[in-house]
């Protein structure tokens, strides 16, 4: 098999494709010949050293990939063999073959492209997790995204508009356009700009219910502050981390300087919560992620779970595809794929 390695901390020219033994699948697993691979920030992250859950360096990162089962473990039903799939992986994600638990694997709907059910397991659960089974976001509420132009910002736009939300967004201008288009109410410019001016005036200086922000840092402070009465801030990322001026690793102390400290008599008194998410440390609640999947599952039968993919880039085109992602070119999701 061929695996996509970050071989040391720096840019694209960090990653390098080697060959090892196709791995064998275990009790309890299930081996897929890889077609598509999603692409996250993470995995940038990553690369830059900028993200403490990564494996040590040289590694393969890699959450999520579709393809075909080709091996099953001794316990498995070899129904599996030649189904057509996507799956969570924690981490190897970045390969041609991959062994992966049989309860992070989902039969891939007939409906979706392999590099569409690619885009899903990432962007839909985190959506679905920050938008309903913590935000507890509902009809008539008004909802913020943060990066809307995003993979998890477009699932969370697919995930407002199920649950019948307003939903305002901020991203880059050129996407603005094209995310009406997908059921943003209303795009807000946030390159340079402070985005709350706007989104006081949109909200008829109230603030808004729900705002998911992937940005970190001090910018939760603001999000805090755009909250109406009885409104949730979903942290869940730290992208902001890649612009400070700092290098290496001290990054991070940026983002660290700058957090909120959240006082408990002053989210009583505001009406207001905060919560965090991270798929990525979920993985002891499998069961969890499989039920809200499910919920997944039946929007992609429904209609109202949208994958986009964005990109895709060939496997040895990966360097491009981070640098496409670095440069805030994409709009929604980014793949890699595997020649069958
Ligand atoms: N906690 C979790 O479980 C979880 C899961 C998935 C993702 N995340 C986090 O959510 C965020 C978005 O992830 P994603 O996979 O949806 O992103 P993505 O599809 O890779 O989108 C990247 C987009 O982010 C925006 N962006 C904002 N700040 C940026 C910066 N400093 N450098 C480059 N791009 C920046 C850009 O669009 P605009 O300029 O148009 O806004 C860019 O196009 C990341 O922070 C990621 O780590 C967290």
């Amino acid at each position: 098999m061929r695996q996509i390695y970050i071989t040391g901390r720096g840019g694209p020219e960090k990653l390098q494709i080697r060959e090892a033994a196709d791995p064998s699948s275990a009790a309890g697993e299930l081996r897929i010949r890889v077609r598509a691979i999603g692409i996250n920030f993470a995995d940038i992250l990553a690369r830059q050293g900028l993200y403490p859950d990564a494996p040590k360096l040289p590694c393969v990162v890699g959450y999520e990939v579709a393809g075909v089962v080709d091996a099953v473990g001794a316990d498995q039903d070899a129904h599996w063999i030649g189904r057509e799939v996507f799956a969570l992986t924690r981490f190897g994600g970045y390969a041609d073959c991959v062994v992966v638990p049989a309860a992070q694997v989902f039969a891939k709907p007939a409906a979706l492209s392999f590099e569409q059910a690619a885009a899903v397991p990432v962007n839909y659960l985190t959506a679905w997790q920050l938008l309903v089974v913590v935000g507890a976001l509902r009809a008539g509420e008004t909802v913020l995204i943060h990066n809307a132009g995003g993979g998890v910002g477009l699932a969370a736009i697919d995930v407002a508009r199920h649950v019948g939300a307003t939903i305002y967004g901020t991203a880059s201008a050129g996407k603005h356009a094209f995310l009406r288009e997908r059921g943003l109410h209303a795009a807000i410019d946030y390159r340079g700009k402070d985005w709350r001016p706007e989104l006081m005036r949109l909200s008829g200086d109230r603030g808004v219910e729900l705002i998911i922000d992937p940005l970190g840092g001090r910018h939760w402070k603001r999000s805090y502050r755009a909250l109406r009465h009885t409104g949730r801030l979903g942290m869940f990322g730290i992208s902001r981390v890649t612009e400070s001026w700092l290098i290496g690793p001290l990054r991070l102390l940026d983002v660290v300087a700058g957090l909120p400290l959240f006082n408990p008599i002053s989210l009583m008194n505001d009406n207001r919560a905060v919560f965090g998410v991270n798929l990525g440390h979920l993985w002891h609640e499998v069961d969890k992620i499989r039920a809200w999947m499910q919920d997944v599952l039946a929007g992609i039968d429904d209609g109202w779970v949208r994958p986009h993919v964005d990109r895709a880039f060939g496997f040895e085109q990966v360097g491009e595809a981070q640098a496409y992602i670095e440069a805030r070119r994409n709009t929604g999701k980014v793949v890699l794929t595997v020649a069958s």
